[in-house]
């Protein structure tokens, strides 16, 4: 009986997360496994209700479940920096998910915005360091509100955080075993004391992998690769803000937000699955939003719990559906409503 805690959170998340959820069903009676949710109502409406954020008690009880399911945080109505820091990275920090893993896979080339790349040219998977770098909070204000402010923003490398996330990478691409080819994304050309850490861990963690190849590209450089030569991409590994931005591109050349889902996972303890994209308040309530990542982060969940025969049969039937189904991924131009590719998806499952 896998126990699974359920975030819808808000705008369009608890859309896409009914998608989700009817989907684990349709997969746990084809697949035969068990399964209860529970559902957690953190989100910016909860915010503007009870002045409630992700709480120490909460992050308890969220370590008594097998796997967390996310829909998306963040109100307009709230200052940004509250929902995130308060829900998102609590829960990525405070379970210490330290790697973010999202798969860049373009399913229909009809839906790739580069001319002639086909679904073979976009397969790659970005391990995003989920719990250091500029993430960290670390930094401070000088003088301020005077002329002669400054503003401090610190990014925080340990060697062992630097380790257990490269280490993680390297098992990732054996076991992927498609080109083998690790490529470190960094900036040792400038950003000489992180990089050179992130640098030097990388090659003496490589010796213990000759089977792997490994490249190193700097960050500006990626994302021209991303676009001129996608498929020169097999497993990419980077600290945290990096993650961060290449995978908003990486999510355009697999065909958009609509598609692109998101493991924070810790190896040891409890991951959790989402859609990358926010919760899109313009899209909120109107049955259009491309519930798709959010299936896909469903099909990363159960991978996680070990079934992967399931986890393959939600991505063959995202596929199927992506392939012969949809007008556009974007929202409102699919052809059909979220609830409409949510059945296509359990039909084609
Ligand atoms: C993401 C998001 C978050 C991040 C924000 C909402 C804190 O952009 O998951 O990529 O920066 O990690
Ligand atoms: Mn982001």
């Amino acid at each position: 009986m896998y126990r699974i805690a359920v975030i819808p959170g808000d705008g369009t998340g608890p859309e896409v997360i009914r998608e989700g959820l009817k989907v684990l069903k349709a997969a746990a009676g084809k697949f035969a496994f068990n399964y209860e949710t529970k559902e957690f109502d953190f989100s910016g409406r909860r915010y503007l209700k009870t002045g409630k954020l992700v709480e120490d008690k909460d992050i308890e009880e969220l370590k008594k479940y097998d796997a967390i399911y996310l829909g998306a945080v963040g109100d307009p109505e709230v200052k940004p920096g509250i929902i995130e820091t308060g829900v998102l990275l609590k829960l990525r920090f405070s379970l210490d998910q330290y790697i973010n893993l999202r798969p860049v896979k373009l399913y229909n080339a009809q839906f790739c915005p580069l001319k002639d790349k086909r679904p073979e040219d976009v397969d790659f998977v970005v391990v995003r360091e989920n719990s250091e770098g500029l993430y960290k909070g670390i930094g401070e204000f000088q003088n301020k509100g005077t002329k002669d402010e400054v503003a401090i923003q610190i990014s925080y490398n340990t060697r062992r955080g630097i380790e257990r996330c490269i280490r993680y990478a390297f098992e990732y691409t054996r076991k992927r075993n498609k080109k083998k080819k690790l490529t470190l994304c960094g900036k040792t050309n400038v950003l000489t004391f992180a990089w050179d850490l992130w640098q030097r861990t990388f090659d003496e963690v490589a010796e213990e992998y000759p089977d792997i190849t490994t490249d190193y590209a700097h960050v500006d450089a990626t994302t021209m690769w991303f676009v001129k030569n996608p498929e020169w991409f097999d497993v990419i590994v980077t600290d945290n803000m990096f993650g961060d931005i290449i995978t908003d591109l990486g999510a355009m050349i697999q065909g958009g937000m609509g598609v692109a889902a998101g493991g924070n996972i810790n190896p040891e303890g409890v991951s959790m699955f989402e859609p990358i994209g926010g919760s899109a308040p313009k899209y909120t309530g109107k049955n259009v939003i491309n519930p798709l990542a959010a299936i896909c982060a469903l099909g990363m969940l159960l991978e996680n719990l070990g079934e992967v025969k399931a986890a393959n049969a939600v991505e063959d039937a995202v596929i199927k559906v992506v392939q012969t189904k949809l007008k556009s991924l974007a929202a409102g131009k699919m052809g059909h409503s979220t609830t409409e590719v949510g059945d296509l998806v359990v039909e084609n499952l």
